[in-house]
This record gives structure tokens, C-alpha cells and sequence, in this order.
């Protein structure tokens, strides 16, 4: 089903109209795939403003993501085998953990953990965690020159490449980060450009109003616009339940 990305439809009553609907319009009714799209949604909705998202930890480190994306982060890199991985967004260093763990498990390969402000507590804790000589951490904006350089500068040769974004998620921001981490991505491997849900929650309590117009998701539109050889993969959205929706971008064998 196409992402819906009339602001009328994220209201919680739309939502709710549009399922009860189903039932009318749909043989399959609400267990149909539009009625797992509305739950979904319905679901993370009420998940973030209890801030579920805050609360799940990977190997001891909390790691801010929802439990169906965790799963798929780690379906892609079982399945693409990537030699580096490349983070912008380390907080607390769990999705670095998650990450780390999976490529531990492969026998190789490291994790590159970029952030503007990695925290002393959250730095030491990473450091000292039994997967951390996986990771390497860089602090600075992730979209600088001297960030970028960085990171090019410690991915070694030849190196089969994936890229998760997930630090400032503002529109301009991640439209950079997009341009500037694309190029390290490998042919077969994933760029994914975290929390375009919050697009599906600005009008949440908790949430915040401009979420409603400048969010991943229209960052990632223009991307692929410009940008033919990735695509949303869809399958790694199947759950419904998801921070990322639209936000799986596989880069195709032949570029
Ligand atoms: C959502 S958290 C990352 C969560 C983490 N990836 C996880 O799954 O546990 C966002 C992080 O992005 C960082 N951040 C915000 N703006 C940034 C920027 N311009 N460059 C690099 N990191 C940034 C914040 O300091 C914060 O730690």
C-alpha cells in the first residue's frame, strides 16, 4: 500500500474512521492489508506517546528503536553481509551494540558510530562493552566536511558498505545526509534513513508541530528522485509497526 502522506490522515479519529470503514468497503475487512496499515499506525501513534521507543535495550545498551525494526536491521545485515556499517545517531550506542553483535557473529567487520555529541557516560559505556572493538566512534555534525572525512577515511578499500541515518531528522538534514553518505553505500547493501513515522505523530501531545511538514520522509522523496539506483524495499516494512516507513532504501546491484 502507497504511504498516505495527506496530513489529514495521521489524525487519530481519520485513522480510526478509515478502519471502521473497512469493514464496509473490503471483503477481507480490517484483516486485510489496509487494516494492518491502520493498526500500525494506530499503534505507533499510542507507542510513541508512551515513548516505547525509549525503552527496549540490545546487549545492555538501550537502543532507541521500535522491536520490528530492530528485527529487520538485523535481517539486512545477516542477509547483505556488509563489512562496515555507518551510523549517524549513536546516543546511548545500541543500535552500534546491535549491530556490532550481528557482524560479530559474521566474523568480521566494524561499526562506524558518528555523532555530534556522544555523551562521557554513553562513550565509556560503549567503550567498555565486550563488542566494542567492532566499533569506532567519531563525534562531530554528521553532515560536516571533516565528519564525512572521517568516516571515508575508515572504511577500508573494497568494503562492502551499508549506511543508517538516524541523527537530526529535520528535512535539510537528513536531504545532506542522504547526498553525502549515498556514495559510501554498496550495491546490494541498504541506506536507511530512520523516523519518517514522525510524520504519522506530529500531533501527538509529546509530539512536535513541525514534524507535520519537515520530516525524512519528503527528504527521502527528493532523494530518490535524483538518486534511481535505490528503492524503497517495502518487505522490510511488512510488520506495519515501524519508526521508518519508507525509510528501507536498497541500492540496486547495477548502478
Ligand atoms: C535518535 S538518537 C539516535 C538513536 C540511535 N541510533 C539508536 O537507535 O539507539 C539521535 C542522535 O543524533 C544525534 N545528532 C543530532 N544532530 C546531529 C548531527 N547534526 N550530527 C550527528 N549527530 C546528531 C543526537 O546527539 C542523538 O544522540
Amino acid at each position: 500500500m502507497a504511504l498516505n502522506l495527506d496530513p489529514d490522515s495521521v489524525a487519530m479519529s481519520s485513522l480510526l474512521a478509515d478502519f471502521n470503514d473497512l469493514s464496509v468497503k473490503n471483503d477481507a475487512g480490517v484483516y486485510s492489508p489496509e487494516g494492518l496499515d491502520i493498526v500500525s499506525k494506530i499503534w505507533t501513534k499510542v507507542a510513541a506517546q508512551q515513548r516505547l521507543m525509549y525503552q527496549a535495550t540490545w546487549l545492555g545498551r538501550p537502543i532507541i528503536q521500535l522491536p520490528s525494526d530492530i528485527l529487520v536491521l538485523q535481517e539486512i545485515i545477516w542477509e547483505t553481509q556488509p563489512d562496515v556499517i555507518v551510523e549517524t545517531g549513536v546516543a546511548h550506542g545500541g543500535s552500534l551494540i546491535l549491530a556490532a553483535s550481528i557482524l560479530e557473529l559474521m566474523g568480521r567487520g566494524k561499526v562506524i558510530g558518528v555523532d555530534v555529541d556522544i555523551r562521557s557516560h554513553n562513550r565509556k559505556a560503549i567503550k567498555e562493552h565486550p563488542l566494542s572493538h567492532r566499533i569506532e566512534l567519531i563525534e562531530g555534525d554528521s553532515v560536516s566536511e571533516l565528519t564525512i572525512k572521517k568516516v571515508r577515511e575508515l572504511i577500508p578499500a573494497g568494503s562492502r558498505v551499508m549506511v543508517a541515518l538516524d541523527s537530526d531528522h529535520r528535512e535539510d538534514h537528513v536531504r545532506k545526509e542522504l547526498e553525502a553518505y549515498s556514495s559510501f553505500v554498496s550495491s546490494g547493501c541498504y541506506l536507511v534513513a530512520h523516523d519518517g513515522a514522525q510524520f504519522w505523530v506530529w500531533d501527538l501531545p509529546n509530539a512536535a508541530e513541525h514534524w507535520s511538514y519537515d520530516h525524512p520522509l519528503n527528504a527521502v522523496q527528493q532523494f530518490l528522485e535524483q538518486n534511481t539506483q535505490f528503492c524503497i524495499d517495502e518487505k522490510r516494512t511488512r510488520f506495519g509497526i515501524t519508526s521508518s516507513p519508507a525509510g528501507y532504501l536498497l541500492k540496486s546491484e547495477v548502478s
